[in-house]
């Protein structure tokens, strides 16, 4: 692999829940260090692309390549499957999502929620886990919280702890599905600000959001999706100052106006 290889790439990807086909041909790449964001419509697909690069979902048709390395598929259409279980553990372990409801487990501390994939996925000495952990904490501002359970935090400070559990998997990308829907708007900014701070240093990431303006100044590409298919896509000063598509000129105006 060298560095223009895309840490994903997908190739006209085709997804159905049974007859409702979802995705109709979606290609897509995230290259290293870059910052990809998906906006559309609700149901246009964009859940289920991100869910499909980290093999969450299956697909029936397409490819999925991770760093130059395509998944393999045993079966064909609805039956498609992976074929590889060690490849797809591979591959969801270097893409580490983050979900709208951050999905923390209630019975653990937020410095356990942290260590738990490190040590149990990957088998990473307890020690390392636990300075990384540590420090992934402190990097998003809650530091001081390793101790308290999820439901004594405060929505944005249980995103926050979400985002260092990802990052302590220390992964190749990091895939964000409405990290900041959940929230109310002043923690809204809180989360908004640490995703800013990670694009800075220069990480991977993909990223489905309803919120224009943290797409507009976080990302090197924006890709509109509508009804499973790209209608267009670009650098955020062409796709946002000047749309070409009348369909994404609706779209901006009606989110604009919300
Ligand atoms: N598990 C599922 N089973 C059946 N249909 C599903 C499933 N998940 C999603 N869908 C359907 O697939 C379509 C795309 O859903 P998806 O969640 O990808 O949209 P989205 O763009 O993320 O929307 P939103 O902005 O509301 O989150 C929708 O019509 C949805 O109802
Ligand atoms: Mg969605």
């Amino acid at each position: 692999m060298n560095a223009e290889t895309p840490v994903i790439q997908i190739n006209d990807l085709h997804k159905a829940y049974g007859s409702l086909e979802v995705l109709k041909g979606v290609s897509l790449s995230a290259p290293r260090g870059h910052v990809t964001s998906l906006i559309g419509s609700s149901g246009s697909g964009k859940s289920t692309l991100l869910r499909c690069c980290n093999l969450l979902e299956d697909s029936q048709q397409g490819d999925v390549i991770f760093k130059g390395e395509p998944v393999k598929w045993k079966g064909t259409g609805h039956h498609r499957r992976p074929a590889d279980a060690k490849q797809v553990l591979r591959i969801r372990t270097n893409l580490s999502m983050v979900f709208q409801q951050f999905n923390l487990w209630a019975h653990m501390s937020i410095l356990q929620n942290v260590m738990e994939a490190p040590l149990t996925v990957l088998g990473r000495d307890r020690a390392e886990v636990e300075k990384a952990a540590r420090g992934y904490l402190e990097k998003v501002g809650i530091g001081d919280k390793c101790d308290a359970y999820p439901a004594q935090l405060s929505g944005g400070q249980q995103q926050r702890a979400a985002i260092a559990r990802a990052l302590c998997m220390e992964p190749e990308a990091l895939l964000f599905d409405e990290p900041t829907s959940a929230l109310d708007p002043e923690l809204e900014q809180e989360v908004v600000r640490v995703i800013k701070d990670l694009a800075g240093e220069g990480r991977t990431m993909m990223i489905v959001t309803h919120d224009m303006k943290l797409a507009a100044d976080v990302s090197d590409h924006v890709v509109f999706l509508h009804q499973g298919l790209i209608e267009e896509q670009g650098p955020p000063e062409t796709l946002f100052g000047a749309p070409e598509s009348e369909r994404l000129q609706g779209f901006l105006s009606a989110t604009q106006a919300a």
